[in-house]
C-alpha cells in the first residue's frame, strides 16, 4: 500500500486480503442494499462551489467537541469483530486511531477485552453500547469503560431488533473458533442465537428501550452520553429533551432498515432542529475528504467512518487504520484549500453549489 492509496482502492485490496466471511460481514447491508449505496451516492452527488483568491497558506482543521479540541473532525465509528479483519483486531485499531489522533468509538461487539483496548489506546476513546436491559450488566460495563478512560458513551438507538440481512450478509454473532467477544461474552445468554432464525428478538438487544431509558442513563452517567442512529428531526428533539450531549445522524451504514434516507439527506433537518444545542455528528458513506467538507456544510460538527478503516485494518493492521485517517485528513485539507476555506468554522452551506433546504 502506497501513501497514495485512496479509500476505494483500499476496499479492493481488502477484498483480496480477507476471507470471504469477513469481507461479507464488513460489506453486508440490509435488504436490497439501497440505503448503504444511497449513503455513498448522496455525499458523492453534492457539488462544491470553490472560492478562489483566498490566502489558504495556513489551514486549521481542528474542531471543539464535548469540551475537547481535536486536530481534525474524523472519528472511528463503532464496528464489531475487528479480529475477523486482522489478527490484532481492536488493539491494532486502537494504535492506528491513537497515532492518527482519531477518537475511537469502541463497539460493544468488540473481540478484545476493554481493558486491553484501553491500554493500547494512547488517544481518546468512547464506548458504544446497544441498549441492553439497563440492569447490573449494563451499569457494570459502563462503570468499567468510564473507569478505564472512555470519555463518552454512545447508545445505538436504531437497533432494537436485528437488522434485515440476508444469508448473503452475515446476520449472526457466532465467531469462528478461537475468537471471543470482549464485552458481550460477560452477559449470560447474550450471544445465544434464537432457536427460530426468524425470531426478530435477540438476547443482546433490548427491544423495550425508549427515550425514558436514555434520560435515566444521561442522569446517571458521569460522562457525556450520545445517541446514534437518529434520522428524524423530531427524534433529535426527543434526544435533546432526554439530556443527551450529542446526536449521531446514522442509518447504521444501511445495515438495519432499507430503504431509508441517505444520512446526507437527513442531516440538514436534524442540524437545523438541534440548532447548536448539542453537537451533531454524521456517518455513512464518508469516503473522501471532500465528503467531510460537505457533511460540515450540511450541519455536522464531526464525522465518523465505518467500513473504510476496517479495509485499512484488513490490509495493514494499525498502519492501515492510521493511513485511512491521515489520507482523509490530507484530502480534507486539500479540499479546504481548493475551496478557499481556512478553518472548519468557515465551512457553511455557501460551499455547496446547489442550495440545500
Ligand atoms: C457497524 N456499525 C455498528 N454500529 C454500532 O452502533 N454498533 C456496532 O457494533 C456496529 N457494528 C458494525 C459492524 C460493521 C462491520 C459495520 C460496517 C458497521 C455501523 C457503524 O457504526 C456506522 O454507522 C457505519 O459503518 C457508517 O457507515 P460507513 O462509513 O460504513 O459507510
Amino acid at each position: 500500500m502506497s501513501a497514495l492509496t485512496g479509500i476505494p482502492e483500499l476496499r479492493d485490496l481488502a477484498r483480496e486480503e480477507l476471507p470471504d466471511l469477513a469481507y461479507r460481514y464488513i460489506m453486508s447491508a440490509a435488504s436490497s442494499g439501497s440505503a448503504a449505496a444511497g449513503n455513498d451516492a448522496a455525499f458523492a452527488a453534492l457539488t462544491l462551489s470553490p472560492r478562489v483568491g483566498v490566502d489558504v497558506s495556513d489551514l486549521d482543521t481542528s474542531v471543539e467537541l464535548l469540551n475537547s479540541r481535536l486536530p481534525h473532525p474524523i472519528l472511528l465509528g463503532p464496528t464489531g469483530c475487528h479480529r475477523l479483519a486482522h489478527p490484532e483486531g481492536e488493539l491494532a485499531t486502537a494504535r492506528g486511531a491513537s497515532t492518527s489522533e482519531a477518537t475511537y468509538v469502541v463497539s460493544s461487539y468488540t473481540t478484545t477485552p476493554l481493558a486491553d483496548i484501553a491500554a493500547a489506546c494512547t488517544g481518546r476513546w468512547w464506548h458504544q453500547l446497544n441498549p441492553a436491559p439497563y440492569t447490573r450488566y449494563m451499569r457494570d460495563v459502563l462503570a468499567e469503560a468510564v473507569g478505564l478512560g472512555a470519555e463518552a458513551i454512545v447508545i445505538t438507538m436504531d437497533n432494537p431488533v436485528a437488522g434485515i440481512r440476508s444469508a448473503q450478509g452475515w446476520d449472526g454473532v457466532t465467531l469462528p473458533d478461537g475468537l471471543e467477544f470482549g464485552v458481550l461474552g460477560r452477559l449470560p445468554g447474550a450471544l445465544d442465537n434464537p432457536s427460530d432464525p426468524l425470531d426478530i428478538y435477540r438476547p443482546a438487544l433490548d427491544a423495550s428501550w425508549s427515550w425514558d431509558d436514555v434520560a435515566a442513563l444521561c442522569d446517571e452517567q458521569p460522562v457525556p452520553v450520545l445517541v446514534k442512529g437518529v434520522l428524524r428531526a423530531d427524534d433529535a428533539e426527543r434526544a435533546v429533551a432526554a439530556g443527551v450531549s450529542g446526536i449521531i445522524v446514522s442509518n447504521h451504514g444501511g445495515r438495519n432498515l432499507d430503504p431509508v434516507p441517505a444520512t446526507a439527506a437527513a442531516l440538514p433537518g436534524v442540524a437545523s432542529r438541534v440548532a447548536g444545542r448539542v453537537p451533531v455528528l454524521v456517518d455513512g458513506g464518508i469516503r473522501h475528504g471532500e465528503h467531510i467538507v460537505k457533511a460540515i456544510a450540511l450541519g455536522a460538527d464531526a464525522v465518523l467512518i465505518g467500513r473504510p478503516y476496517l479495509w485499512g485494518l484488513a490490509v495493514d493492521g494499525a498502519a492501515g487504520v492510521q493511513h485511512v485517517v491521515e489520507r482523509l485528513w490530507t484530502e480534507l485539507r486539500m479540499t479546504m484549500a481548493l475551496c478557499g476555506l481556512t478553518s472548519i468554522v468557515d465551512i457553511s452551506s455557501d460551499v455547496l453549489w446547489d442550495a440545500v433546504g
